[in-house]
């Protein structure tokens, strides 16, 4: 695009944004957001939109009510600063599991945000792993639907020893789908866990299907929040033979207990890549894969105008 390429960021995850921002080569853009008495945001951008190509880097963690109406706003003011185009950087899009009409009298959110950002005028979207790859078609702009497979199993190739005598795995049956393109990438065995979610925050296991035993077992899913399905998975693994249990995840929400249920666990290791700040306290057993590159290289074609279907897998 003929137009000057311009990168801002929300409050949620700046360290993220100035990492792509960096690997651009431009500047991140100034922009301000503040909190009134009454509680209501005020964003502002601090230079000229006008004519820009403009992307908006925002993942929507908690407060995700917050992020999201700065996300919304951003949108907004930037439209009607003259950008001649926005897109909506989304690394971590929340409500991504509120995707179907699955119980009466319940609200499909992950539409509601989808017609929330057309609606403030984002002409595009660039965002990874949603939870469902429906949420996709939730939009009637372009989606740019990144994955964080190839960063995945790099950090499982280089992190395992003797990754031959290991096996992925899948959590729950959601997962089945992203764990067998991995377990093909790497050429290893699947195995899958039958989870049932008793709440938000606990989940139990119905029984493995695979063989772990003796194996190391790479967990791989979208995302860790409470850890719940996390710990449930490690203990299955465990009870049926497997040697040693490391998980990945492209979104480490790492909400309530989480931490504590990974400090207390036998998993050896948790990688999730950057989309989600992390802000607790470090842990020895947390690890944090850059996307910032992947995010850089796709918005780069995208200001181009060069495809970006080679960076999806
Ligand atoms: C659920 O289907 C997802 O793929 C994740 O397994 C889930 O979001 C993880 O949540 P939690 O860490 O709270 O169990």
């Amino acid at each position: 695009m003929d137009r000057p390429l311009m990168i801002f960021s929300g409050q949620s995850n700046v360290p993220l944004a100035q990492e792509i921002a960096d690997n651009l080569g431009v500047p991140l853009g100034k922009s301000s957001t503040e909190r009134f008495a009454n509680d209501c945001l005020f964003v502002r951008y601090e230079q000229s939109l006008r004519e820009g190509d403009v992307f908006i880097i925002q993942s929507l963690t908690p407060p995700v009510q917050d992020h999201l109406v700065e996300l919304l706003m951003m949108i907004d003011a930037a439209k009607s600063s003259s950008a001649a185009r926005v897109t909506a950087v989304i690394p971590y899009y929340a409500y991504a599991r509120s995707d179907k009409k699955d119980a009466p009298r319940i609200s499909i959110t992950a539409r509601l945000v989808a017609d929330l950002i057309q609606t403030a005028g984002a002409d595009r979207v660039l965002t990874m792993t949603l939870h469902s790859a429906q949420v996709h078609g939730f939009f009637k702009i372009p989606v740019d639907h990144l994955s964080a497979e190839l960063v995945i199993a790099n950090y499982f190739a280089t992190r395992v020893d003797q990754l031959e005598n290991a096996v992925i795995v899948a959590p729950d049956a959601g997962d089945l789908k992203r764990a067998s393109a991995l377990a093909r990438r790497l050429a290893l065995p699947l195995a899958f866990i039958d989870k049932q979610r008793l709440s938000d925050t606990e989940v139990t296991s119905r029984g493995l299907v695979g063989n772990v035993k003796g194996k190391t077992a790479l967990i791989i899913d979208d995302e860790v929040s409470t850890a719940g399905t996390l710990v449930q998975a490690v203990d299955v693994l465990k009870q049926n033979g497997a040697e040693a249990v490391y998980a990945a995840f492209t979104h480490g929400v790492y909400v309530g207990p989480a931490i504590e249920r990974i400090e207390k666990s036998p998993i050896l290791e948790v990688a999730a890549t950057n989309t989600c700040l992390y802000k607790g306290q470090p842990s020895p057993k947390l690890q944090t894969l850059s996307v910032g590159p992947l995010f850089a290289e796709a918005i780069w074609r995208t200001h181009r105008g060069e495809s970006v279907s080679s960076l999806f897998t």
